[in-house]
């Protein structure tokens, strides 16, 4: 009897799932294997939700952004009987295999499923914050990079000919990686990110600074998890509804940019206007590059899976895809070093 693959997708949508999806199914067809997708992350397990996937269902998807198979945060590991119920479907459903596509939390599932149960998973690094460690890149980032590259250069355009200073708030719910890289692409002025609190003051001295020099329009750059920082040593952290936490305990962010903007303009009187790039940076269809790499990434994940390499992660080491334990992957997030803060820093003020 054939085998049968489950995959599903966790988390936040990102640019590049679907063509994962396509290069998973597509090996595994060619295998003799049966392909099922598992509807909306570990909900469809737990509640016994998959579709069929074969060549028909993945036709023309290498383009497209979302994924076919939807995508929840839902934590099998938050109700008493959830995961009970997942190792249940697995059964019933005949499960031989699960190849799990996400970012630190679906995977931090998977790794523990696979730890305390022995469950046959194997997992595909996903997220725009490229936040995961044991890769060097996570496919989705590239695409929020050039969307957000895109949006300060069409920013600069009002910043100039107005004399503003034009915040712009990305995402990066833990790490600044979309905030610097982007900065650095679309030449930002001042980029403020988790890893290096910089103060507010200090921004403002960098603005001033700038404005000295007789250039009286900046961009500035902040990521969604910034704490407004003050030379106080005060720290903030502004968040959407307080109430609002997913299954993960993570908080809904959103806002510092708005803050921030009434900061810069109270203290400097420079005329401030901000911009939240929101979910447009995961909206769409994925760059050349993250469809190659989500490609690499699934054909990676399907041989991990006919090796059964179980509790192994596809990852990018150099220019070479390689598999690294999942719990290597979720053991510490994968935060901005100094030395790519500094490239940005050479052009602030
Ligand atoms: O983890 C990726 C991410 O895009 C974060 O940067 C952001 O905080 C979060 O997802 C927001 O996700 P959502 O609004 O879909 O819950």
């Amino acid at each position: 009897m054939s085998e049968t693959v489950g995959i599903l997708t966790g988390g936040g949508d990102c640019p590049g799932l679907n063509a994962v999806i396509r290069a998973v199914t597509r090996r595994s067809l060619d295998r003799g294997c049966r392909v099922v997708g598992v509807r909306e992350g570990w909900r469809g397990l737990v509640e016994n939700r998959v579709e069929e996937l074969g060549q028909r269902e993945i036709s023309g998807i290498l383009p497209r952004g979302g994924t076919i198979v939807g995508t929840s945060r839902t934590n099998p590991y938050k109700s008493e009987d959830g995961v009970t119920r997942a190792l249940a479907t697995t059964k019933e459903i005949g499960l031989d295999a699960l190849v799990a596509i996400g970012g630190e939390d679906t995977l931090g599932v998977a790794a523990r499923l696979h730890a305390e149960e022995g469950f046959p998973v194997v997992g595909v690094p996903k997220t725009i914050d490229n936040d995961l460690s044991g890769t060097d890149y996570t496919f989705g980032f590239d695409t929020a990079v050039f969307v957000a590259t895109e949006a300060i250069d069409r920013l600069h355009t009002t910043a100039e000919s107005h004399n503003r200073v034009m915040v712009v708030e990305v995402m990066g719910r833990h790490t600044g990686w979309i905030a610097v890289m982007s900065g650095i692409a679309g030449g930002a002025d001042v980029i403020l990110i988790p890893e290096q609190p910089m103060t507010v003051e200090e921004c403002c001295d960098e603005l001033r600074r700038r404005h000295g020099r007789g250039k009286d329009f900046s961009i500035v750059v902040v990521s969604e998890g910034y704490e407004l920082t003050y030379a106080s040593g005060e720290s903030r952290r502004v968040a959407g509804e307080p109430a609002a936490t997913d299954q993960f305990g993570h908080v809904r962010l959103g806002g510092v940019g708005d803050e921030l903007a009434r900061e810069i303009e109270e203290r400097t009187g420079f005329e401030t206007r901000v911009t939240v790039l929101g979910h447009v940076q995961r909206g769409g269809t994925p760059t050349p590059h993250d469809r190659v790499l989500a490609t690499r990434f699934g054909l990676k994940a399907a041989d991990l899976v006919e090796e059964r390499a179980w509790g192994q992660m596809a990852a990018l080491q150099g220019d070479t895809i390689v598999a690294v334990p999942l719990e290597e992957a979720v053991k510490e997030l994968k935060r901005v070093p100094p030395e790519w803060y500094d490239v940005a820093k050479a052009f602030f003020g």
